[in-house]
């Protein structure tokens, strides 16, 4: 596992963009896993620079989202699909035909979940998966007791994941109390993951899910077992974390000479 520690918010961005944007030109019919949360918008903004200023071209990559609340229209303001045109489609040259995000709103939420699995598989898995954590190290909504084998499913949130998520909201009550998620098992088979932590209020999960024990407990705590792995934080982030870390990618080309 790669764990990277940078000074700030736009530094922890850049670089995830950089790595994300990476996949984009080395694949270009690469699959992108995608996030929400406040953590991965500095990421986004970031990818739309490098399309409007370095031609970063999205035209032929394919998109799937992690989650998204169950019963949320899909142009509610907090509904994961608007967010992610808001923040990131509406500003890339990506085809709304590859754009993928778990349905909230499906009649049979169990068959559009198993839909999604399948989808998923047809377009041979996830190259390269962005990732935030929950204060509680949840990993998307797989809250803690979540199977670490779990597949695209519903799952009711907690109280603090509704907590957490209510600033977003005008009240509590609002906030949904169920989603669809993928699991913990379908994030482990993408090829790649990038975990993002950003603010001293992650600095615990972070601590269990890098350093603690494999625990269904935690979790995101399940990377430890994936083969490629970056995390990505800040240094309040990073704050409760014991062994020794670096600030950049571990291996770069130049390191070759
Ligand atoms: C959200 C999402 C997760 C996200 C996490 C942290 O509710 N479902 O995918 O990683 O909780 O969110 P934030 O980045 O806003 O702290």
């Amino acid at each position: 596992m790669e764990v990277i520690i940078k000074e700030d918010y736009e530094e922890i961005s850049r670089l995830a963009a950089g790595i994300i944007a990476g996949m984009v030109r080395r694949s270009p019919r690469a699959v992108l896993g995608l996030a929400t949360g406040g953590t991965p918008v500095g990421c986004y903004r970031e990818l739309v620079r490098m399309h409007r200023e370095e031609d970063l071209d999205f035209s032929q990559i394919v998109t799937f989202n992690l989650d998204e609340y169950v019963g949320l229209p899909e142009d509610h303001e907090q509904s994961y699909h608007r967010f992610m045109w808001d923040n990131l489609f509406s500003h890339i040259n990506v085809a709304a035909a590859n754009v993928h995000i778990p349905d909230g709103n499906a009649g049979d939420l169990h068959e559009a979940c198993n839909d999604y699995e399948m989808e998923l598989d047809e377009h041979g898995g996830v190259d390269i998966q962005l990732l935030g954590i929950g204060s509680n190290g949840h990993l998307a909504f797989n809250e803690p007791g979540s199977s670490l084998g779990s597949r695209t499913r519903i799952k009711t949130l907690t109280e603090r994941t509704r907590q957490d998520n209510s600033r977003f909201f005008s009240t509590l009550d609002e906030v949904p109390k169920y989603c669809v998620t993928m699991g913990v098992g379908t994030i482990m088979e993408s090829g790649k993951l990038l975990l993002l932590a950003n603010g001293g209020n992650k600095a615990e999960a972070i601590a269990a899910a890098v350093e603690g024990p494999i625990t269904a407990s935690v979790p995101a705590s399940a990377i430890q077992f994936h083969p490629d792995v970056t995390v990505i934080m800040d240094r309040a982030a990073a704050s409760k974390l014991t062994r020794e870390y670096h600030s950049q990618p571990h291996f770069l080309e130049g390191d070759k000479e």
